[in-house]
């Protein structure tokens, strides 16, 4: 099947023998975006791309806002074959049965890459789906800073940002709807026995960047007692975000990222710089979390003699599915599978932005194990394909129902 040949080809790029690594504007993400418009372009499509990096492929004229489905082809550092890629291709395969089967939608359809979903290299995620939503201004974007100290416009604008060859869009015109297809990346279909899942909501997020500055010294001859360990700090309160967000139902924190300085054996550690990001669908357990380790990381330093700054690097509010969307998606969905399930969605997707300009929903497929952000993330080839099934025939029935039909024709 395409599909699977596709999916396996683009797990080409960026791969090692354990994972992928396809961060935004590196080679390897460049050539998935290529691919990605080779494989629009080979099944009919028209190909555009707006000046944030989005890739946008359609099936139908440019006179009305489209239907829109798609996700991304950034992995996170280390990352699997699934996540992101599975929802653009997948896209292309739902249009191509469409055409194959030749139903005629009743309004156009079009498939997103959205520019870096992950934040693998820009400090943000969601960067072009965020842009393109009017959530963060294009010009904020662009000055951001990646881990190589590139910025995004430079990144952008370099041998593998915008590619050559594809009519750069004007401005970010919103869809009549949204349909994000992806896999769950957790463990909970698998438990239920359930092969659909129908997205009820996206968990909210926040995410921070704390300073811990100590005193660096000599490994063999600052004496215990007088010491400011900026690394022995900085563990106290990772323990407390792990304790805040223990304390609340069903949120989650994790500190994934933590530079020491200078990260030498024989230096006690002068600064410890690391990001929290925290999550739960309950905003207001988010909020409470995040008093908690303000708080702790307050006290912690000043027990510690260290300086501490918790900065906030992105808000994301909990995002509910529109009740319309839900609704035609819950039909695609049990009509395949008797077992499908509404779920929560743990994970961040672009659908969160775009969820603010346009009604949206979204469609899971099981990871196999829950596994995903790691090398062996998995799905059943077959499960692939009936989230395709349901995704082409909720494309189908979003642009039939009068969904989106209030946006002047014309602003795509
Ligand atoms: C993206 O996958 C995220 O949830 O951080
Ligand atoms: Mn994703
Ligand atoms: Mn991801």
């Amino acid at each position: 099947m395409t599909l699977h040949a596709r999916l396996a080809e683009l797990a080409t790029l960026g791969a090692t023998p354990a994972w992928i690594d396809r961060a935004l504007f590196t080679a390897a993400e460049r050539a998935a975006r290529e691919r990605f418009v080779a494989w629009a372009r080979e099944d009919g499509l028209t190909v555009e791309q707006d000046r944030a990096g989005n890739v946008f492929a359609r099936l139908g004229p440019r006179d009305a806002p489209p239907v829109q489905c798609g996700s991304h082809l950034d992995t996170v550092r280390d990352g699997g074959a699934y996540d992101g890629a599975y929802g653009v291709i997948g896209g292309l395969e739902a249009l191509r049965t469409i055409v194959a089967n030749g139903d005629v939608p009743a309004r156009p359809l079009e498939v997103v890459a959205w520019a870096g979903e992950e934040g693998s290299r820009f400090p943000l995620g969601c960067l072009g789906s965020s842009v393109y939503a009017g959530l963060t201004p294009f010009d904020e974007v662009a000055a951001l800073v990646g881990d190589d100290g590139e910025t995004f416009a430079s990144a952008l604008h370099g041998p593998n940002g915008l590619l050559g060859g594809v009519f750069v869009r004007d401005g970010f015109p919103p869809p009549a709807a949204y349909v994000e297809l992806h896999i769950e990346q957790g463990p909970m279909m698998e438990n239920e026995g359930a092969r659909l899942g129908i997205v009820s909501a996206i968990a909210g997020q926040r995410r921070f960047r704390v300073i811990v500055d100590g005193v660096a010294g000599h490994a063999g001859t600052v004496p215990m007692r007088v010491r400011a360990d900026a690394l022995c700090a900085a563990s106290e309160i990772v323990l407390a975000v792990e304790t805040a967000a223990a304390a609340q139902p069903e949120t989650v924190a994790t500190v994934g990222h933590l530079i020491v300085e200078p990260n030498q054996t024989n230096i006690v550690p002068g600064r410890v710089v690391f990001r929290i990001d925290l999550r739960s669908v309950d905003d207001a357990r988010i909020a409470a979390a995040e008093a908690e380790i303000r708080a702790r990381a307050g006290e912690i330093a000043v027990k510690r003699g260290t300086g501490v700054s918790v900065e906030t690097l992105e808000t994301r509010a909990a995002v509910p599915m529109e009740t319309r969307m839900r609704l035609l998606v819950r039909a695609a969905c049990v009509a395949r599978d008797p077992h499908a399930i509404a779920i929560v969605s743990g994970a961040g997707h672009d659908a969160m932005c775009v969820a603010q300009v346009a009604p949206t929903a979204m469609i899971f497929v099981p990871s196999i194990g829950g596994r995903s952000h790691v090398g062996d993330e998995r799905t059943a080839p077959a499960d692939l394909e009936l989230g395709v099934e349901a995704l082409a025939a909720t494309l189908l029935a979003v642009a039939e129902s009068g969904i989106g039909s209030d946006l002047a024709p014309g602003a795509s």
